[in-house]
């Protein structure tokens, strides 16, 4: 019979006797290579173990002296998993939460399929923050996209009357809606699609940020639209801030030939921008709308979508549903979430951190102009674009800013994003802008 010995916690925590506080860097990822999947390319070299504050992480790097051992160094957390973590790691408040439902409320995993109390209370404070009728909760980002796209697709049969099975939903080129079959069906990278076709037919895809694309679109095939899904701010695609006018003529463009406005705001959601969500940046309000990542505090992967009473109307029992979407730990999590976005006013934070690094990175282009590009962004999703030269490689700053002590990833070649958590203090904005300028400055 096979069996398998789990014991301990941390670094003790040991499978089969290998115990996880041994391993070197290089043996994590021999393991990695080994029994994983290769669907990631970490950084080199660097292993995260624990947090010391909401901003820093303690990682592991090889030891320079003895392959058998490890360094343990501080890193300021500039990606914060992607705006998963907008209140930062471990935010008291939100662990506080889970453990007092746990020992203290003994609270029970059950399904939809029966009634829970916590539930009450996620979908107050989730209509509460959000502005909207309903909301209607999943799990990973990715599925709430899934959901707004099958929302979208049923109003169009039932409510806008579009013949059975020729529905279309537009898309913005560049997006990222996540990893799903339907997501990257509406996806043009190519990375992302290789192998995995058939594709999910009825997407159509328009430039980003042109009216006048999406004009002639709606123009030409309008009566068989349900939505145009779009992010407000594109984040994966390098931090691309629409003209402030876009979304306001693309909403009444959207209202002329009743097709629904469905903005993902899984990373641009909850503070992020300077804004609760970006969209209330830009001027509009989306029919239907998709939030995840920062919906779970970085605890538990809580997503949901949110929207107009008689669009959300269109689900039936049976039509939709999730084991683990709204099931009371991820609502008690999910409210704690948005309790945090209010009481530690995330998203003015997110308003003043953002220009300081904005600036600070505003500052290190002049210094730089033959190698930083274009700054860009809202409140605290950033990015630095440089000239697309072989020397100007995104991936390497991200490697030499882990030795500087900052974690940061490009989105492409060129274009390195920075997101650190929305309660970053003035001192590690700084920080974070003093080793970016060393870094380019030794490109
Ligand atoms: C705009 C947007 N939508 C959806 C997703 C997918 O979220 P998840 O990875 O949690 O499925 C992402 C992830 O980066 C995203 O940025």
């Amino acid at each position: 019979m096979t069996s398998v010995t789990i014991a301990g916690y941390g670094d003790d925590l040991s499978v089969n006797g290998i115990r996880i506080g041994d391993l070197t860097p290089a043996e994590h990822e021999s393991i990695e290579n080994e029994k994983g999947g290769q669907n990631y390319a970490p950084l080199e070299n660097v292993v995260v173990s624990t947090v010391k504050d909401s901003s820093t992480l303690i990682v592991r790097r090889p030891h320079p002296d003895d392959v058998k051992k490890y360094i343990e160094t501080e890193l300021i957390d500039g990606l914060c998993c992607y705006s998963a973590v907008n209140q930062g790691q471990l935010n008291q408040t939100i662990v506080d939460a889970v453990v007092k439902h746990i020992t203290e409320e003994k609270l029970p995993t059950v399904p939809r399929s029966i009634r829970h109390k916590y539930m009450s209370a996620f979908l107050l404070a989730a209509t509460g923050i959000t502005e909207m009728d309903k909301v209607v909760p999943k799990v990973a980002g990715v599925e709430s996209w899934e959901l707004t796209f099958k929302i979208s697709r049923r109003w169009g049969y039932h409510k806008k009357g579009i013949p059975d099975n020729e529905c279309i939903i537009v898309g913005a080129t560049g997006n990222f809606h996540g990893r799903s079959v339907a997501a990257v069906s509406m996806s043009d990278d190519p990375d992302s699609k290789d192998g995995f076709g058939p594709f999910v037919p009825g997407i159509e895809l328009v430039p980003y940020n042109d009216y006048d694309a999406l004009e002639a679109l709606f123009e030409k095939k309008g009566e068989k639209i349900a939505s145009f899904i779009v992010e407000p701010i594109q984040g994966e695609a390098g931090v691309i801030v629409p003209d402030q006018d876009y979304f306001p003529k693309v909403s009444e463009l959207c209202k002329k030939h009743n097709v629904l406005l469905a903005m993902d705001e899984v990373q641009t959601g909850f503070g992020r921008t300077g804004a609760n969500f970006a969209h209330q940046l830009l001027g509009v309000k989306p029919d239907l709308m998709g939030c995840g990542k920062a919906a779970g505090g970085g605890i538990l992967p809580v997503s949901f979508v949110a929207g107009r009473k008689d669009v959300i109307d269109v689900l039936t029992p049976g039509s939709e549903g999730s084991t683990f979407g709204g099931y009371p730990l991820a609502s008690v999590v999910g409210t704690y979430a948005i309790k945090v976005l209010v009481d530690e006013k995330l998203a003015e934070n997110a308003k003043l951190q953002g220009k300081r690094l904005i600036d600070n990175m505003n500052a290190i282009k002049e210094e730089y102009p033959d190698k930083v590009k274009e700054v860009r962004g809202r409140g605290l999703l950033t990015a630095f674009e440089m000239y697309d030269e072989p020397h100007l490689d995104g991936h390497k700053v991200s490697v030499n800013l882990l030795n500087h002590g900052v974690y940061a990833k490009e989105t492409h070649h060129s274009t390195v994003r920075l997101a650190p958590a929305l309660t970053i203090n003035e001192t590690q904005i700084d920080t974070l802008s003093d080793a970016i300028r060393s870094v380019v400055k030794g490109l």
